[in-house]
């Protein structure tokens, strides 16, 4: 993917099956995501992710944490893959480790994760099943700038998903990686374009 003046560089780091790292591939192509995507860097070998990104020819890199004493310096280690690749933004797909604060500072409002509920309710690893058990209503993705408190920071954009009666936790999974798959994309290009000021809290979205 070649690069074109003025087009931000970003990475996808992801640990799992990487279907929004699939979703973010294909906005790129479609150029609804007007932005390059030079590397995709996993810290699970077997990451199907991986295989995502080779198939659509971008450089897939697995960084294996127990070559590194702590987190910090398996950090360091992805870090200097990025900014060797001329990263400007990071985007996180279904990364399962904490950033350590080096890595977040490094890359200050420059990190973007996706979180599967309407935050700040349901942080945490099993926010779809925690949020069907709850019986609420409505639920649904979050996109988010990433600060050092988990699930945090300035909120993007969200998409409510709502519970049916007839719903199975299944089906609500299937319905929230829907809306996931079509906001990421949308959040990614909003923020490559300069579209997004972040002012507080609250993330301004111009037009
Ligand atoms: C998504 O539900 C995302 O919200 C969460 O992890 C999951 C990753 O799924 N952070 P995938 O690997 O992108 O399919």
């Amino acid at each position: 993917m070649s690069k074109e003046q003025g087009i931000l560089n970003f990475a996808v780091l992801a640990s799992g099956r990487g279907g929004n790292l699939l979703a973010i591939i294909k906005a790129v192509k479609a150029g609804k995501v007007r932005a390059d995507l030079k590397i995709v860097i996993s810290d699970k070998k077997d990451a199907f992710a991986l295989e995502h990104a080779r198939q659509a020819g971008v450089p897939a890199v697995h960084i294996n944490p127990k070559d590194f004493p702590d987190r910090e310096s398996f950090d360091r280690a992805v870090i200097d893959r990025l900014h060797e690749s001329q990263v400007d933004f990071v985007v996180l797909a279904g990364y399962m480790r904490l950033l350590s604060v080096h890595f977040i500072q490094q890359f200050h409002n420059r990190i973007l994760n996706i979180h599967p509920s309407l935050l700040p309710s349901f942080k945490g690893m099993h926010a779809i099943r925690d949020a069907f058990d709850h019986g609420v209503k409505v639920t649904g993705p979050t996109v988010h700038i990433v600060v050092e408190a988990m699930d945090d920071g300035p909120i993007i954009i969200q998409e409510p998903v709502r519970i049916e009666p007839d719903d199975t936790l299944e089906s609500l999974e299937e319905k929230i990686h829907h809306a996931e798959h079509r906001i990421y994309p949308q959040a990614i290009d909003l923020f490559a374009r300069g579209k997004l000021k972040i002012e507080g809290r609250r993330v301004i979205i111009s037009a």
